[in-house]
């Protein structure tokens, strides 16, 4: 089993969306029971809340669930239960490997990191932009790119 956890500030629109796209996506190629989905949030500002209005419709619209989502904050014991620790912008990054220690570090990415060429750094905050849309679209690129990468670490027969 791989474990990801896709981390953003607050845990209610960029990470949220993550979380919700790629559990769909492995769903699609039929992964469920060796990919495991998790999100969470640098900040402590919405623990407990579904996803924000603007992330919910945007994946409403793309017909994918959010069902069972709710803002956490990130803790220490993620870095050790998780194979990738994924921010989905720069400072997302150095709020996750402000809790690293020692190798735990290797495992902390950008979720750009996985796309050849994204032309992108951050997914920028819709939270402050209101354009959940272009989030949409990074966020489903970051994880297309994620999903290959993934199945690098699945047995040879998947
Ligand atoms: P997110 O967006 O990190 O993509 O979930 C934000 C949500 C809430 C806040 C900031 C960013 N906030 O300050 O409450």
């Amino acid at each position: 089993m791989v474990k990801v956890l896709f981390v953003c500030l607050g845990n209610i629109c960029r990470s949220t969306m993550a979380e919700a796209v790629m559990r769909h996506k492995v769903a699609a190629a039929g992964l469920e029971d060796w990919i495991l989905v998790d999100s969470a949030g640098t900040g402590r500002y919405h623990l407990g809340d579904i996803p924000h209005p603007g992330t919910r419709k945007q994946l409403e619209q793309s017909g994918i669930s959010w069902e069972g989502i709710y803002a956490r904050q990130i803790e220490r014991a993620d870095l050790g239960a998780f194979d990738y620790l994924v921010g989905m912008d720069r400072e997302n990054v150095q709020g996750i490997l402000r809790l690293a220690e020692g190798e735990e570090a290797k495992k902390v990415f950008l979720l750009s990191d996985f796309v050849d060429d994204a032309g992108w750094d951050d997914v920028p905050d819709p939270w402050f932009t209101k354009k959940f849309d272009v989030t949409y679209q990074l966020v489903s690129q970051g994880c297309d790119a994620l999903l290959e990468r993934l199945r690098k670490d699945l047995p040879v027969s998947i």
